[in-house]
């Protein structure tokens, strides 16, 4: 079952226009929510996200928050999901094709399921980056369906062996494609602050939580590209990723290629967390 507008429905009774402008012009928004032991993580969190974006982008959500939260606890029900994440996105509607707002669409809500393992191998041995140029939009902290930067950049990625790019904006790192990035240098935890050059993550919100009770030192201030070389430890934090370390960067290692032994510590912390 799928969530089409506000009913549920089988996958292939669902109808997407040619001129939906979601297709045409990535004109919306969408969310990924992550379920554990049958239970949404952060629900609340991402909801609100998604009510941020669509207000930034000037687009009215067709029926209230509190509707789509019950709808979505009802995919996770009807689709017996125990572990695994929502998918949910909001069109501006179908219209003919114009750049303008249209005067009448609906907006389009989907929402659906994938069963899917948490990614232990990645999580205990960590995984492969490279950097590349942030091309992407000034507007980065809304979480928009045009997501062809980041696909680029995450391609390039995959082109050179590894599992995701960092983003460098004159000389600063931003982001991951689509995680946020993390340094530990002597002993103090680094990620750049939220403004319109990231997404303000939803785990990486969970990290400074789980930083600040751990009582690991953190700043929310941007470090540089030479930075992230020099530093001790690097990880990356997403709803799929949850807290990855990063063990080599460039075809250079990093913390000698093992994961380090704060990352694994904020691992531990957000293990507790999903319990
Ligand atoms: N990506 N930065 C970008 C550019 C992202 O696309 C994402 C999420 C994050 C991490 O945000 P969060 O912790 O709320 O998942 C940071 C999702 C998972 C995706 O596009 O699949």
């Amino acid at each position: 079952m799928i969530l089409y507008d506000n009913r549920l429905i089988s996958r292939e009774e669902a109808h997407i226009d040619v001129e939906d402008r979601a297709y045409q012009f990535g004109d919306g928004v969408y969310e990924m929510i992550r379920v554990y032991h049958g239970r949404s993580f952060y629900m609340d969190e991402h909801l609100a996200r998604l009510e941020r974006s669509a207000r930034e982008i000037r687009l009215e959500l067709p029926y209230p928050i509190a509707e789509l939260k019950q709808l979505l606890h009802e995919l996770i029900r009807r689709n017996q999901l125990e572990e695994g994440n929502i998918y949910i996105q909001v069109s501006r509607g179908t219209a003919p094709r114009y750049h303008g707002f249209p005067d009448q669409a609906r907006p389009l809500t989907i929402a659906y399921v994938q069963h899917a393992k948490r990614p232990l191998a990645e999580l205990n041995h960590g995984i492969r980056a490279i950097t590349t140029d942030d091309i992407r939009w000034l507007r980065c902290d809304i979480k928009s369906l045009n997501l062809l930067g980041a696909v680029l950049a995450k391609q390039t990625a995959i082109d050179h062996g590894a599992k995701e790019a960092i983003l460098i904006r004159d000389g600063v790192v931003t982001e991951g494609s689509s995680t946020n990035i993390f340094i530990i240098k002597d002993g103090t935890l680094y990620t750049h602050p939220t403004n319109h050059l990231i997404l303000n993550g939803i785990t990486r919100q969970v990290v400074l939580k789980l930083a600040d009770e751990c009582e690991i030192p953190f700043s929310e201030t941007a470090f540089s590209k030479e930075e992230l070389d020099q530093a001790d430890e690097v990880f990356l934090s997403s709803t799929t990723m949850e807290i990855c370390p990063i063990v080599e960067i460039d075809n250079k290692p990093v913390n000698q290629g093992v994961p380090g032994p704060i990352t694994k510590q904020l691992q531990e912390a957000f293990v507790n967390e999903i319990k």
